[in-house]
């Protein structure tokens, strides 16, 4: 696997850093809100179960599932959600958890949905930020890093479900996807 890595863009390190900092940040914030915490998988999996871990407050978990790629490198504005058995998001203080914020359009999509049935409060918070790709005008509330128009892996981001597995970010190789 790592074979196919041209090289390491967030180390293991710093992104152990700026997840614990994000996670104190919003135990500051949601003291008392009871905030429910949406992680979008699969992506934002490796990402969620670290930033609740650095949250010190009582808050909630719940799981969607969204998908815009196919097993390719382009996004796709045809999102795909799941949301069965969420529970009732009335009145609630969400905070969703995504891997990246690319194009724009999942976030767009969910951030839409979420306010169609009626949160309290809605934030959306991002390990990743690639902005030079966005094609509808969004931003995320809480982002951790930014990225240079790469393909990146790892620490839950996949290229064709693999990789999801590596404690980093990296960048693929061109030869890994262009084949
Ligand atoms: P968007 O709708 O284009 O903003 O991107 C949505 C999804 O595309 C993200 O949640 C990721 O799952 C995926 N994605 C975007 N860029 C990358 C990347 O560089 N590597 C892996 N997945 C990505
Ligand atoms: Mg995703």
């Amino acid at each position: 696997m790592l074979k196919d890595i041209d090289h390491i863009l967030i180390s293991e390190e710093k992104i152990k850093e700026e997840v614990s900092k994000l996670g104190k940040e919003l135990s500051q914030i949601y003291k008392d809100k009871n905030p429910l915490l949406i992680c979008t998988l699969k992506g934002s999996a490796v990402f969620y179960a670290d930033l609740i871990r650095s949250m010190d407050i009582p808050l909630e978990l719940e799981f969607i599932r969204t998908s815009s790629y196919g097993n390719g490198t382009n996004s796709s504005k045809n999102i795909q959600m799941d949301a069965k058995g969420v529970v009732d998001l009335k009145n609630r203080h969400v905070i969703l958890v995504e891997d990246i914020i690319d194009t724009g359009n999942t976030l767009k999509f969910l951030k839409e949905f979420f306010y169609s049935v009626g949160v309290a409060d809605f934030k959306t918070c991002v390990l990743l930020n690639k902005p030079s790709r966005r094609e509808v005008e969004i931003e995320a509330d809480y982002i951790c890093f930014k990225v240079p128009d790469e393909f990146v892996v790892g620490y839950g981001l996949d290229f064709a479900q693999k990789y999801r597995n590596l404690p980093f970010i990296g960048v693929l190789k061109e030869k890994v996807y262009k084949k």
